[in-house]
């Protein structure tokens, strides 16, 4: 399927479809395999239409962030100005709403990805409006939950839902998404400081400098000697390499990696016992990839 006819917004688009890791409709399609093999065409319209859904938001967070780098390239933001890139955002996100009214996907699935895409934006619209203040851990909890979690627990539901599989079946399998999603989001707010920008494709110390405090900046307020001057940092948009430095001389980075885990392992233990060898075995290596994984 091409993305787009006109040849402009192709070109703005594909750098950046390109280069995703394509977990969630990994998840989706994983799930929708639970029990029998399943057409693809059942599947890739709404697969497509999730990554797609994905990128759209990417595009507008890039906006909204003023970043300049996404998956090794330039963001659409930086390369042709705030203007064209909402524009470019909306038209993915059209295209994904479009895929799924041509291959009639039903109603529940619709309430499913519209329900997604508003906890995005509420998601996002609560970092947006609490920039340089420091979140409790709940806050934290409760923003990557609405920005990650429940867009992979939705992938893996949408996924359990095409399996035909039991309300308890479909419960689990949301919960697994679940566990995964925070754990990838902490893995991702860790990456953001200690990643290597060759590998994440985006520079590192980002949240800091747009003023996006993350776990381990919380966690090293509540123990590091010199909370007061990473306090003075985080909030006023002050030395990144500095901030980073008081993280590093705490256990942050651990910590991070143990509620990573844990996340981790409250997924593996929610996935049903009746998935195919095959699938189980797949999703528990999602589970690995989450915690290992460097980009
Ligand atoms: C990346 O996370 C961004 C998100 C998970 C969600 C962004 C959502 C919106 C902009 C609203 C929804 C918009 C549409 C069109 C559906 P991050 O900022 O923590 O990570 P990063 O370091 O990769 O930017
Ligand atoms: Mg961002």
């Amino acid at each position: 399927m091409a993305i787009a006819d006109d040849p402009f917004i192709f070109e703005a688009c594909e750098p950046l479809i390109r280069g995703g890791k394509r977990l969630r409709p990994m998840l989706f399609i994983m799930c929708a395999n639970s029990k029998v093999d399943c057409p693809p065409e059942k599947t890739m319209p709404l697969a497509t239409a999730l990554e797609l859904i994905h990128t759209a938001s990417l595009v507008h967070d890039d906006i909204i962030d003023t970043s300049k780098k996404r998956r090794g390239v330039e963001t659409a933001n930086s390369k042709y100005g705030a203007q064209i890139a909402v524009l470019v955002g909306d038209y993915l996100f059209a295209k994904a709403f479009q895929l799924v009214a041509e291959n009639n996907y039903s109603s529940e699935v619709q309430m499913i990805l519209s329900k997604l895409v508003k906890n995005l934006c509420v998601g996002e619209i609560m970092q947006d409006r609490s920039l340089f203040e420091v979140p409790t851990l709940n806050e934290y909890y409760t923003r990557i939950n609405l920005k990650t979690a429940i867009f992979l627990s939705s992938c893996c539901r949408l996924g359990a839902g095409v399996a035909e599989m039991d309300r308890r079946e479909v419960d689990n399998l949301t919960a697994y998404g679940s566990g995964l999603g925070l754990a990838f989001q902490i893995i991702d707010d860790l990456l953001d400081f200690f990643g290597d920008e060759k590998i994440t494709g985006k520079p590192h110390g980002g949240d800091l400098k747009s003023g996006v405090i993350t776990l381990p900046v919380i966690r090293a307020l509540e123990i590091s000697d010199e909370a007061s001057t990473l306090r003075k940092i985080v909030t006023t948009g002050g030395n990144v390499d500095a901030a980073i430095k008081i993280i590093q001389a705490t256990d942050a980075v651990d910590y991070c990696r143990t509620r990573a885990e844990a996340h981790i392992e409250s997924a593996r233990i929610n996935l049903p016992l009746t998935l195919k060898t095959s699938v189980a075995l797949a999703l528990e290596q999602v589970a690995d990839f989450i915690v290992d994984r460097t980009r």
